[in-house]
């Protein structure tokens, strides 16, 4: 049980609280799913890319799975070795790219023709030879929400079968490109098994029809996406799930790299919040909490559900609220009509499932510091990354001040 009444006093409000031995669990079954076949997880840092997170997940083996070269270096500060670290993402700059091939990452997933293009250019001026991955974009509907999901072709990400293929015998013949890896990645909060096991069948027919013409690859890089309980989701079991990937491989002799984010952090993660006053318009009911839209942005901007447990001692009848902050948008809002009995100044709001994608979309609009964050292991609590003061947020403004 995490004592969230003391650790608030002690680290105050709005505050990110991770279980680091919740993420070590869901590391190890995960892991453990692809037992007896090559395998390498390589935690999606952009689902919290805390430095002690990443550090957490490196200590016991994991790689990264980084979209910007600020992710690449995060990965190195935090210990992840070079030969684990990959980099994806539509779009890279020319800086980025260089970047990567200098420091000699497992590889580089491209996702067009013309990206292919120019890491060949940039590996050729820097005389190497650049590893890479391509993204097949399957043409799968993943059945998630659409804002998360990245494998129909009206989504921006990746390339075509046929553009893949004639991109593989294009790396292949160039003296600065390494084609080693495929990979796909179709959405994110995935709770259904067909769409994956369809695309996975999909991109390892086109392995064997490239084996065909000698170009052999050792990477079958199956993304991230695995869904998680926000409420009362049915989710693919982590064994159901690699049974159904190694299933398409058959003979292949292939590492799998798994690229999740989500399924690691998000139920490790608790964004604890304090009331500040319940207030009435009408009928309507209102709880003003001193977390907001900018701290977690995932209900504002996708409608997520987010369980939400208070610490009260109110023993009066639960009640529909509207769980909101201070930020001046209609859109700042926790939860809808979400039953709650009335509280008080100071009583504690926890939104569940913060682990991933909370801290990372935050911002700081309002001119309002970030939280904290702490980490708890094995029963001790420590922080991992101080409150941001107003002093943070003005120190780059500052200097530019016209006198
Ligand atoms: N690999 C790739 C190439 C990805 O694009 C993503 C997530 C992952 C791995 C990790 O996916 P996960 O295992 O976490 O589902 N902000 C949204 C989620 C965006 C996911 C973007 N890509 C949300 O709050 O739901």
């Amino acid at each position: 049980m995490i004592d969230f009444k003391a650790i608030t006093q002690e680290y105050k409000t709005p505050l990110y609280i991770y279980d680091f031995d919740y993420m070590t669990a869901q590391y190890n079954e995960l892991k453990a799913a692809f037992k007896g076949r090559k395998s390498i997880l390589a935690y999606a840092v952009k689902a919290n890319s805390n430095l002690s997170v990443v550090k957490h997940f490196a200590k016991m083996g994991s790689g990264a799975d980084c979209v910007s070269i600020g992710e690449v270096r995060r990965a190195f500060l935090a210990g992840v070795p070079a030969y684990r670290i990959i980099f994806s993402g539509v779009g890279k700059t020319d800086d980025e790219i260089r970047e990567a091939i200098q420091k000699e990452i497992l590889y580089i997933n491209v996702e067009s023709e013309a990206e292919l293009g120019r890491v060949e250019l940039i590996a050729k001026e820097l005389n190497k030879v650049s590893r890479i991955s391509i993204r097949v974009n399957p043409n799968i509907d993943p059945k998630t929400h659409p804002y998360i999901s990245t494998g129909l072709h009206d989504n921006k990400f990746g390339v075509d079968l046929s553009s893949a293929k004639r991109m593989y015998i294009k790396a292949n013949n160039s003296d600065n490109l390494d084609p080693v890896g495929i990979h796909f990645h179709i959405g994110s909060q995935l709770t259904e098994l067909q769409p994956i096991r369809e695309s996975a069948e999909i991109v390892a027919d086109l392995v064997r029809s490239l084996s065909t013409i000698n170009i052999e690859l050792k990477f079958f890089d199956i993304g991230g996406g695995l869904g998680i309980k926000y409420d009362d989701e049915v989710t693919i079991k982590p064994y159901d799930y690699a049974q159904a990937i190694l299933g398409c491989l058959n003979a292949l002799d292939l590492t799998i790299l798994c690229e999740p984010g989500r399924f690691l952090t998000a139920n490790a993660g608790y964004f604890v919040s304090k009331v500040l006053y319940e207030k009435q318009n009408g009928e309507k009911k209102f709880v003003v909490i001193d977390g907001a839209m900018n701290d977690l942005l995932r209900p504002a901007l996708y409608s997520a559900y987010h369980k939400i447990d208070v610490i009260t001692d109110s023993k009066e009848e639960s009640r529909p609220v509207d769980i909101v902050g201070p930020v001046c948008e209609s859109g700042d809002f926790f939860a809808k009509d979400y039953p709650l009995p009335p509280l008080a100044h100071n009583d504690l709001v926890i939104v569940n499932s913060a682990g991933a994608y909370g801290f990372g979309m935050g911002s700081n609009y309002n001119t309002r510091g970030r939280s904290a964050e702490v980490a708890i292991e094995d029963g001790k609590v420590r922080l991992i990354r101080r409150r941001e003061t107003f002093e943070d947020l003005i120190a780059l403004e500052t200097e530019f001040l016209e006198k």
